[in-house]
């Protein structure tokens, strides 16, 4: 099992590590999930990464509206946040989940677990955990091929 974690001992180094993934999945795209609880830094990830691909955008949290799109860099970045939708609500936009795993874009999915089932395209999971301070653990479990090598290229 390919799981790599990164300690970020302040946002300057999540955002080493978010250029750094940024420049693994911003040719061919990438689905990703985040998980952690409120305040983690799953956005914090998110803003950094639309960032080193060059969103012009301001981008914002899509907790009140699900989904956010940006469409000033070279690939697209949707992001998607489920928290309002709850379990009931997450069943309805299962499909459109999948469409957004094909082609080349890249999405995030905030609060993902709300879909219960397991996703069943390629995508890698992050896992964001953290305590009282500024240090962050973000963990990256790649399911697929190509993810697992996205995720090995963070390794090197
Ligand atoms: N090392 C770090 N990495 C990331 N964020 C950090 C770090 N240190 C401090 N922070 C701060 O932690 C906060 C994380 O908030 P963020 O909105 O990303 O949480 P979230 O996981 O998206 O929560 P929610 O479930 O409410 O959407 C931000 O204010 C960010 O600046
Ligand atoms: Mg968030």
């Amino acid at each position: 099992m390919i799981n790599y974690e990164k300690i970020c001992k302040n946002i300057e180094e999540t955002k080493d590590l978010a250029y750094r993934f940024a420049k693994l999945i911003e040719k061919n795209g990438c689905f990703i999930n985040l998980y952690g609880e409120i305040g983690a830094g799953k956005t914090a990830f998110v803003k950094l990464v639309a960032e080193a691909i060059g969103v012009t955008e301001k981008v914002t949290s899509p907790s009140f509206v699900i989904l956010n799109e940006y469409h000033s860099a070279n690939i697209p970045i949707y992001h998607f946040d489920l928290y309002r939708l709850e379990n009931e609500g997450v069943k309805t936009i299962t499909d459109e989940l999948r469409e957004y795993s094909e082609g080349r874009q890249i999405t995030f999915v905030e609060w993902a677990e709300f879909s219960q089932n397991e996703i069943p395209f390629n995508h890698i999971k992050i896992n964001v955990t953290y305590d009282d301070n500024d240090f962050r653990k973000y963990s990256f479990l790649p399911v697929g091929e190509t993810c697992t090598e996205i995720v090995k290229g963070l390794m090197q």
